[in-house]
């Protein structure tokens, strides 16, 4: 049956915030291939499309197993500027005018690579991408939650001499039988060091998951969020803080959080008041960066201009951006939103 769809062309020039994006998840297999070959690394694989077929995933741990092999092959600091920069050059194409970054040092180090040549080569093409694409950014230290308390504090210690570069810490990694309530203190730590506090909850974990992370971890933001919808009194709690939710459409249809994208929650979430965001989580590995989620969800849901309009609002509101910044941001938005001829509908057969 037809139906009415935004075009594509608004949500391409829509300013936006992207706030929920690995790094590690954005290399895509071309760019595996070329740095393997710089740094004479294996690759369990023959070609590109080899590596995109493997890209099949029933659940969370699927896809992690081979996101850990596929960073094994990042070794020097020009690796990590190379992954950043590419990251920050596509963003900027799909109207990303600000990315909160989380990067995993963990799966780095394990493998002997230095904490620093994972950090200066991020953070040299975080300043790069600034100047060359007029993309603002922040960077966010995850922990592995299949690790460690212990690992993680001995990381957070690592880090110290960049917590001046650093905005905040989340939390990723296998979230089923890892609950936030195992990083209590190493949260506290973070904050007692003014770090901001995300963490993942609520993709495959149950919603008690959620309440942990604004209970226990104090976040300033929860990472996914789906599974709150199913506890009445956490979407109150939720809707009350005006707390942000980084939700990612593709990744929840690719590992299986949702069947199909006409189930997602992400609308339902809207009209209940929650603060959602789109965005991309690991594009190279999902289908596509935030603009391809803001189009796969717009048609699935049926999402208006208005709705568009408030996801980016979201987008710089549940940002680490000071207050300023925002309200420029949030400016830009209601602009483009008003203006003539962005406001095209096209049918979809
Ligand atoms: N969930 C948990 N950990 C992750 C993810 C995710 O979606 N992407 C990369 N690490
Ligand atoms: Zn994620």
């Amino acid at each position: 049956m037809a139906f009415l769809a935004m075009d594509d062309s608004f949500i391409a020039g829509l300013p936006k915030a992207e706030l929920h994006m690995h790094l590690e998840g954005s290399f895509e297999p071309e760019q595996m291939f070329a740095v393997a070959r710089r740094n004479k690394a294996d690759i369990p694989f023959a070609s590109a499309e080899d590596v995109r077929r493997a890209y099949r995933f029933s659940n969370l741990q699927d896809f992690l197993d081979i996101y850990y092999r596929s960073a094994d092959v990042l070794r020097v600091e020009e690796d990590f500027y190379d992954l950043a920069l590419a990251y920050l050059k596509r963003a900027a194409d799909d109207n990303v005018r600000h990315a909160e970054i989380f990067f995993d040092p963990q799966t780095h180090t394990a493998r002997g690579v230095a904490f620093a040549t994972v950090a200066d080569g991020i953070l040299h093409a975080l300043k790069d991408g600034e100047a060359r694409f007029a993309i603002t950014s922040k960077l966010i230290l995850c922990f592995l939650r299949h690790l460690s308390e212990a690992e993680a504090f001995a990381t957070l210690k690592q880090a110290e001499p960049y917590f001046d570069r650093i905005a905040g810490v989340g939390l990723d990694s296998s979230e089923l039988g890892h609950p936030p309530s195992k990083f209590a203190r190493v949260f506290a730590a973070a904050r007692s060091h003014g770090l901001k506090l995300v963490a993942h909850a609520g993709e495959e974990g149950p919603a008690s998951y959620v309440w942990e992370a604004l209970d226990l971890l104090h976040v300033d933001r929860i990472d996914h969020g789906n599974r709150s919808l199913d506890d009445p009194r956490l979407v109150a709690r939720l809707v009350a803080g005006q707390m942000t939710l980084t939700v990612c459409p593709l990744s929840n249809l690719k590992l299986c959080v949702v069947k199909d994208l006409k189930d997602h929650p992400l609308k339902r979430m809207l009209d209940l008041g929650l603060r959602a965001t789109v965005n991309s989580d690991d594009p190279a590995y999902f289908g596509g960066h935030v603009n391809a989620n803001f189009a796969a969800v717009a048609q699935a849901l049926a999402l208006g201009k208005s709705d568009l309009a408030t996801l980016a609002k979201n987008s710089f509101l549940g940002s680490f951006l000071g207050d300023a910044e925002k309200a420029r941001h949030l400016a830009a938005v209601e602009a483009y939103a008003a203006a003539p001829g962005t406001n095209r509908i096209r049918r979809e057969p």
